[in-house]
Parts: C-alpha cells; structure tokens; sequence
C-alpha cells in the first residue's frame, strides 16, 4: 500500500524534525528551573563568596602606597560603595574619562594604592577552573552592593552623551571576518545559539532583564564572570582581535547596554550557565 506507506514515511519525517526542538525546549525549561532553584536559595551562590573576598581586598592595606580601597570615589564620594554601581558608567573629573566599574576600579588601585596598571591588567579575568582574580571579587563586591538598586546612568556630561553615542553605533557597526555586529546575535528576540538563549539588547525590557545580573557566577567556568569579560568573550566570538581590558569600547558598550537597561533592577551576582 503505497499511500499508507508514503503517510507513515511523512509523519516519520515530520516527527523527526518536531521532536529535536521538542527535546531542546524540555532542555530549556530544565535549565531555567536549576537556575531558579539556585536563586532561590542565596547560599547556593558562589558568586557570593567571590563579593566577601571583594570586601576584605576593598578595606585591606596594600600596594607600594600601603593603602586601602576606602577612599576610592566610585561616584558618591569616597569610600561610599552603596548604590555607586547604579550610576556606572560615569564621567571622573579626576581621570577625565568616562569610566565604567572595572575601570574606575583600576584607576583606584592604580592612583590610590600605587599598583602598576600593567600589573592590574594582566589578569583581569579567571579562565575555567581558575580561582577568581581581585578584579573580579572587588566588581563582585561593589556590585552587589547596589543589588536591589535600579540602573540610574549619568547622561549630563559631554563625554557620557559621546561615550553613549560610541556604544550604540558600535553596537550596530559590522565588523571583522565574520561581518558580525552585536546586533547579528542581539538585536531580536527570541535567538538562540545551542542552548544559549541571546537577548535583544537594543529592547529595554529585555535589556533590564539581563544587564543587572552582572557580574554573574557562571556554573561552566566556576568563578564569576564581569562585564568587560563578558564583551571581551564575545568580541572573541566575532573573531575581532582581542579588546583591551577597560578600553574605551568596552566602556562605551557597557554604557549603552546600561542606558537600554535603565531602570532595570541590579540583581548582580546572578548565576548564568
Ligand atoms: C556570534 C554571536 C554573538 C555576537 C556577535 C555577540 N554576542 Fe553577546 N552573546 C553571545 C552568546 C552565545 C551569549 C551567551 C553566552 C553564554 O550563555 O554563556 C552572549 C551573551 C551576551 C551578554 C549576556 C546576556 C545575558 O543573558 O545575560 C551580553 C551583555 C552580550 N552578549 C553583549 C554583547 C555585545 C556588547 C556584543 C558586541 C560587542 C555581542 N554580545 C556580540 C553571542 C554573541
């Protein structure tokens, strides 16, 4: 019976196809509820522990001018942490730049406690299975001490109006081998790679959703994960030639991306996969 036989060949075909994404869907739901279950119960953070030895390095005394973290001016005035990772990326008087957390951490550690920059930047961020660099451990801490906060950027001065500007047109501008913009993989809904779900960045609702949940603890690597890391890691991805740490670029997208998240609640540290 050829008919039956074409009918069952169809819907074997059919089904082939339907149940891949069926399987990556359950996959998906699964993933989100290990995530949930892990929020649910903030001592299953690591990323917490990673805010605790961010603490201690803040209020120790070190580096050739033996001093502490404690009159770092993250925005507020020094030594004031609460709430200053709410209004990063900012225009610094003192360094006149733009500056972003991670940066603004640098020129702290750099001017206040004497550090060499080339020495803080040499390993900004751990690798898997790395234990968590300073950097990463003091933006942990910082972060966290804006959770519950809302994202509130600084748009007054020139060079923030430019350094936003710079982000969105680099956010959009195609580049490298690939031809790939941010925008390729972020710039509509409902993406995926593998089962890596990929915000629309450029939409705010999805923007406030993500932007604030980092620094993250991510499971794969097991240390926490910042935000220079994670445009670094995906410049990488675009095949562009590694993007120095703190540079202007990096700066700039994260003012962007901040800016598309405005008044997005800081949740950092998050878990991420
Ligand atoms: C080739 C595709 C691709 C391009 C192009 C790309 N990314 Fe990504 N991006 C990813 C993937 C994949 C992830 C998720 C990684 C993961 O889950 O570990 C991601 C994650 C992110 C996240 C975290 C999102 C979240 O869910 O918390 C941000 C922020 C981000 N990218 C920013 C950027 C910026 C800025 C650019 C441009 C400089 C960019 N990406 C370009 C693939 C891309």
């Amino acid at each position: 019976m050829p008919a039956r036989t074409t009918i069952v060949a169809f819907l074997l075909l059919a089904l082939a196809f339907v149940a891949p994404v069926a399987a990556i869907d359950d996959t998906e739901k699964e993933l989100d509820r290990y995530r949930q279950m892990l929020k649910a119960d903030p001592w299953s953070n690591p990323g917490l522990l990673e805010a605790d030895r961010g603490e201690a390095l803040w209020k120790q005394v070190r580096g050739p001018k033996n001093a502490s973290l404690e009159g770092c001016d993250l925005g507020k005035g020094p030594g004031k942490v609460e709430g200053a990772f709410a209004g990063l990326p900012r225009y610094f008087k003192d360094a006149d730049r733009v500056l972003d957390l991670e940066s603004r951490l640098v020129w702290c550690m750099e001017t206040l406690q004497g550090f060499a920059k080339a020495e803080i930047v040499k390993r900004p961020y751990s690798k898997a299975n790395q234990t968590g660099t300073d950097l990463e451990a003091l933006a942990t801490y910082v972060a966290l001490k804006s959770n519950g906060a809302k994202f509130a950027p600084h748009l007054e001065h020139a060079k923030e109006k430019a350094a936003l500007a710079l982000g969105e047109g680099l956010f959009f501008r195609r580049q490298g081998p690939m031809d790939f913009a941010c925008a390729t993989c972020h710039g509509e809904s409902g993406k995926r790679i593998r089962l890596q779900a990929l915000p629309y960045l450029s939409k705010p609702e999805e923007a406030r959703a993500v932007i604030g949940e980092w620094p993250a603890y991510r499971v794969s690597q097991g240390t926490v994960m910042t935000m220079q890391h994670r445009i670094a890691d995906c410049y990488w991805q675009m095949r562009l030639p590694r993007v120095d740490y703190g540079s202007d670029v990096t700066i700039a997208l994260t003012m962007y991306l901040v800016h598309q998240a405005k008044g997005g609640d800081i949740t950092a540290p998050s878990i991420k996969r």
